[in-house]
């Protein structure tokens, strides 16, 4: 990623990804043709009008669409793989908000998020939607990290008015004013990819006077919003006591307007969403960051995700770092399959397990939706590609080219494998 522009280009080697869910494309040794950072399509042969075009030419390589993380937390980064035996409530009592706390120092920020930025521009993953914490200036410096990955991101500034440690908690006015500042000083930095997004961490943590200055402010500056949904029981339970009067979860977002009906939307896990919580998930449009390897470490559960996609939700990925362990996006698409076999062997008989081209989906054009057309090698998407070396994954078999990127997926190809990545056409 060096931020390489160039007006129109080519990459020649094997293209494969999925315009549908149950389709995965697969072309030998074909062209996949970029303008102006816009996919023309793909071709067996260079077209006429593209003869004199620069080719790179990939070899044997295999050329997927770029890694959508629909949720990870920046600040969590530094942890991960460590506090893995709680569960989610006292997981954040105990390991997340006290390391949360740190970045009100922007020396750490800047060290923490520097490492951060830096594997996130290493990895496969081209799009994230990315929590910060309440801290403005160690939020606008994890935008300006961001910005120089090369990858396309909305950070969010955490809201946190209860519920949380005192190192960890701003008044609501405070809050409100922050987020203000926030924006405002995220517009004049003039990015090219990053955008702010609203991040009230989850209904626990926000009082209903702060979900109403977050509905104003979002009213006003037309911004998308991401938070966390029905993910552990005892949570679910807190949400019910700390707002009676709402419906279902969701519906508290909802009545604040922070669920999908006037902003573009995104809840993490949605693991224990009731009939009409998911009704009004698929009616209000909202994304669901289905986020499998963060639902086992924190023994959250199983999120019903051939059910959803089957009724028509709006599904992507998420690492959900650090309660998932890795950033590795081809690591949540093992999890997701695995874990709807899971689901299929013990609970419901009737939710088939996922196909590896249904995860492959999941993670590309799926999550890439949120973002407008991108995750996809169709006419018209944004160009993203990452292209990735399989050969030190020695077999005496021919394989053919959809069994090497489900080999390359399950056996996290997604590092030293990479030999180059794409963002809107910018390598
Ligand atoms: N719910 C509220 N905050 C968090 C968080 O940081 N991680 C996860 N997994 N769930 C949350
Ligand atoms: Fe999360």
């Amino acid at each position: 990623m060096g931020g390489l522009f160039m007006e129109q280009f080519a990459l020649k080697g094997n293209v494969l990804y999925t315009p549908r869910k149950d389709e995965l494309k697969t072309c030998p040794n074909a062209y996949v043709i970029c303008r102006e950072g816009i996919c023309e399509g793909v071709y067996e042969t260079l077209p006429e009008e593209f003869r004199e075009i620069h080719v790179m030419d990939f070899g044997d390589s295999l050329i997927i669409p770029g890694m959508v993380d629909l949720h990870i937390h920046a600040p969590q980064y530094a942890f991960r793989g460590t506090g893995m035996d709680c569960e989610l409530l006292d997981w954040l009592n105990t390991h997340t908000f006290p390391e949360e706390a740190k970045y009100a120092n922007l020396d750490y920020a800047s060290r923490a998020y520097g490492i951060f930025a830096d594997h996130m521009r290493k990895s496969a993953t081209t799009r994230a939607v990315i929590f910060g914490t309440i801290h403005r200036e160690a939020t606008l410096l994890l935008m300006d990290l961001m910005e120089g990955s090369g990858l396309v991101s909305y950070v969010g500034k955490v809201n946190m008015d209860r519920d949380s440690p005192d190192s960890l908690r701003e008044t609501t006015e405070a809050s409100a004013m922050e987020t203000l500042a926030f924006i405002r000083a995220s517009a004049e930095k003039n990015y090219q990819r990053t955008m702010p997004i609203l991040t009230p961490r989850f209904i626990p943590s926000c009082s209903d006077s702060l979900l109403e200055r977050l509905s104003e402010i979002r009213r006003a500056h037309d911004l998308p919003v991401q938070s966390h949904l029905s993910e552990n029981p005892e949570e679910v339970a807190l949400v019910k006591k700390l707002m009676p009067q709402a419906e279902f979860y969701g519906d508290g977002y909802d009545r604040f307007g922070l669920f999908g009906r006037e902003a573009k939307t995104v809840m993490a896990h949605c693991v224990y969403s009731t009939e009409a919580e998911v009704e009004r998930i698929l009616k209000n449009g909202v994304w669901v960051a289905h986020c499998p390897n963060s639902n086992m470490n924190l023994a959250s559960g199983i999120a019903p995700v051939r059910k959803y996609i089957d009724a028509g939700l709006r599904v992507g990925l998420g690492s959900d770092v650090a309660g998932g362990q890795s950033e590795s996006i081809f690591r949540a698409i093992t999890d997701a399959i695995q874990m709807s076999k899971i689901y299929w062997r013990y609970l419901d008989k009737t939710a088939r397990p996922l196909t590896f081209s249904e995860g492959f989906y999941l993670a590309t054009k799926g999550g890439g939706s949120f973002f407008g057309r991108v995750g996809s090698f169709e006419a018209g998407y944004e160009f993203d590609a990452v292209v990735l070396d399989d050969s030190s994954v020695v077999h005496p078999q021919e394989l053919t080219l959809a069994e090497r990127l489900e080999r390359a997926v399950y056996l996290g190809l997604d590092g030293e494998c990479i030999r180059a990545k794409f963002v809107r056409g910018v390598a």
